[in-house]
């Protein structure tokens, strides 16, 4: 009996947050490195379930680089990267396309479904909703700048309920494919819906200092310095431009979170101290 009392305990301490948020609209990127193993896949599924369950409108924007590593090596085509970017020539592009919007998007999308969501995995390319053109001239190939959201499509799914999955491929007037860093299409996507919050799942515990210590506050002047020290480097660089970028825009709130855990989300949301680095 006592454990059960703990049980309801904890659910009512989730009340707060649960009327703070309701009908705000949350952007989670769940990065490629944090899609692991089948449980935490499970778990990263009902805690999205739960979310949009108790009025949370969702949004994920997925990212996929492992799996995409894994193809590329089996069709040994090349791939290297660049400010933490992948520079993609054709045909590394179809093969990052076939990835995220074939594989990858409709795993995610299937998987929760199967926890009761009511989830529909599109790209940028499905009603145009993310227009591109190359990021600095083509100097990462076909990797992409985002020009334009057009946000109705997510809104017109988030009023019907429905949890929009997007894999980052992005388009132009000529029907190319671009290849878009998901951490920056999360940000474009959440600042033009002016979401509440973001959070990047990821595979680590959050920005690490030169120490390797958790860092749980960031603001600007310090992520130039981190990024300029080398601290900050890779993958984490798009991340922390991204999460810098839609604060800047207007989104409340962004983290950068240990996707390795299980229910780290909740443990975001739902918990006093949060996880992982808070942006600001
Ligand atoms: N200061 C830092 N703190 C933490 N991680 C850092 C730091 N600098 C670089 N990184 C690297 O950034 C990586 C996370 O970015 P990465 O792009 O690999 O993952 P992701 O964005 O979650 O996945 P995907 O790109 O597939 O969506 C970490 O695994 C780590 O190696
Ligand atoms: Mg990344």
């Amino acid at each position: 009996m006592q454990k059960s009392i703990k049980t309801a305990e904890i659910i009512v301490s989730a009340l707060p947050y649960i009327q703070k948020f309701r009908d705000k609209i949350f952007v989670i990127k769940y990065g490629g490195a944090a899609q692991i193993d089948e449980n935490l896949k499970n778990d990263f599924a009902r805690d999205v379930v739960l979310l949009s369950l108790v009025g949370i409108k969702v949004v994920i924007v997925h990212g996929g680089g492992k799996k995409i590593n894994s193809i590329l090596d089996k069709l040994e085509i090349k791939s290297e990267f660049v400010d933490g970017l992948r520079v993609t020539d054709e045909d590394a592009m179809e093969v990052v396309e076939m990835v995220l919007s074939g594989l990858i998007n409709k795993e995610i999308t299937a998987l929760l479904n199967k926890h009761g969501a009511k989830a529909i995995g599109i790209s940028g390319k499905d009603a145009s909703m993310l227009k591109a053109k190359k990021l600095d001239d083509g100097k990462y190939g076909f990797v992409g700048d985002i020009t334009d959201v057009k946000e109705d499509v997510i809104t017109k799914l988030l009023s019907d309920n429905f949890i929009p999955v997007i894999a980052p491929i992005a388009t132009d007037d000529n029907a190319n494919s671009y290849n878009i860093n998901a951490d920056l299409c999360a940000s474009a996507v959440a600042s033009k819906l002016k979401a509440e919050k973001i959070m990047f799942l990821t595979d680590t515990k959050g920005i690490l200092d030169s120490d390797k210590n958790l860092i749980s506050k960031l603001s600007e002047n310090s992520i130039n310095e981190l990024k300029s020290s080398g601290v900050i480097s890779g993958g984490m660089i798009p991340k922390v431009d991204a999460a810098l970028e839609c604060v800047k825009s207007g989104v409340k709130n962004a983290h950068i979170i240990d996707g390795r855990l299980p229910h780290s989300i909740l443990l975001e949301l739902f918990t006093d101290e949060g996880i992982g680095t808070m942006i600001r």
